[in-house]
């Protein structure tokens, strides 16, 4: 049977993100039209995912919310005549694809890796996917790299097949960098999973893009792992043992052209607003005209 439940870690306390994430998640900061999160539930829906189950912890009920029918708002959109903003309401947009939600909380917020081990209970035995609840893949979520993760996943029997996204030389020291074997097509066997490296010391440039799909074994590991970098149990420690233990951990990369908008700190966040805004279908031109009077007045940087 093909994968369709999706591990989503929401329970990060986003302290880069402060003041802005003191009483809101950063999972449900606004993107142009859309809290982030939303559109990482529209990209898993189509690529197949039909379950959710959310690793929340304290501050973060607004998620729940936001995926939850609201009746009351429901019946008095249709009683004003706001018919129109129905078609955007997540709850009926996600009924007819008939998507599941559930929750659990991570009570310590002990990292990543002790996030996705939360799930354990609720997962038991199945593979399953990894999405996190802070991260868009995909310019206005399109992309189909987890349906395609999926399907790689099952083909070749594989332990875990992780995202990669190119990133320059100088960003490699903040992200989890593969180590291919040989030379990294578009799908590639890894070697090894090096965190944070200096760009002389970087394996390659291709860089952890938030995407994940896991056998159950990655459980056992994590269940053993100890706190790594910042006394946090870190996911990326439990993928490197998994691939010392012998197991088929495969990388795919995005797409030239697709890119992962990171909502984890202020400057990608302002890039993924802005890009977002400025390709809107219905108010992008208008912004687009905004921002060249805006940079006029500026000057250029
Ligand atoms: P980050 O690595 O950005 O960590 O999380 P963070 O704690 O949210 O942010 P900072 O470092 O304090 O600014 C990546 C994803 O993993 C989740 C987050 O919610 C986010 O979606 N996460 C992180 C958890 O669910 N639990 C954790 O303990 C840590």
């Amino acid at each position: 049977m093909a994968i369709d439940l999706a591990v989503v870690p929401v329970a990060g306390r986003g302290t880069r993100m402060l003041p802005l994430t003191k009483s809101q998640p950063k999972e449900m900061l606004p993107v142009g039209r859309r809290p982030v999160v939303q559109y990482v539930v529209e990209e898993l829906a189509a690529s197949g995912i039909r379950r959710m189950l959310f690793i929340t912890g304290p501050g973060k009920t607004a998620i729940e919310n936001h995926f939850d029918f609201d009746n009351e708002l429901i019946t008095h959109l249709r009683e004003t005549g706001g018919e129109r903003f129905l078609e955007e309401m997540p709850e009926l947009r996600f009924q007819r694809e008939n998507l599941e939600y559930f929750y659990t909380r991570q009570r310590r917020q002990l990292g990543l890796g002790h996030a996705v081990l939360c799930a354990r209970a609720m997962v038991g035995n199945q593979p399953f996917v990894v999405a996190l609840g802070d991260s868009i893949i995909g310019l206005h979520a399109e992309s189909d790299i987890v349906r395609r993760m999926v399907e790689r996943f099952e083909r070749d029997r594989a332990d875990a097949v992780i995202c990669f996204e190119e990133v320059l030389p100088q960003e490699v020291s903040r992200y989890g960098i593969a180590k291919p074997r040989g030379t990294a097509g578009d799908v590639f066997q890894l070697d090894d999973v090096v965190e944070k490296p200096t760009p002389d010391q970087a394996p390659s440039s291709l860089a952890i893009a938030a995407r994940y799909v896991c056998s159950p074994v990655i459980f056992d590991i994590l269940a053993d792992t100890p706190p790594g970098a910042g006394g946090e149990i870190q996911f990326t420690d439990a993928l490197r043992r998994l691939i010392q233990q012998g197991g088929k951990v495969l990388g795919m990369r995005l797409a030239p052209d697709v890119r992962r908008y990171d909502i984890g700190g202020f400057e990608s966040y302002f890039r993924a607003f802005t890009e977002f805004v400025i390709s809107d279908p219905q108010l992008g031109q208008a912004m687009r005209k905004h921002l060249s009077d805006l940079l006029e007045r500026y000057g250029p940087a």
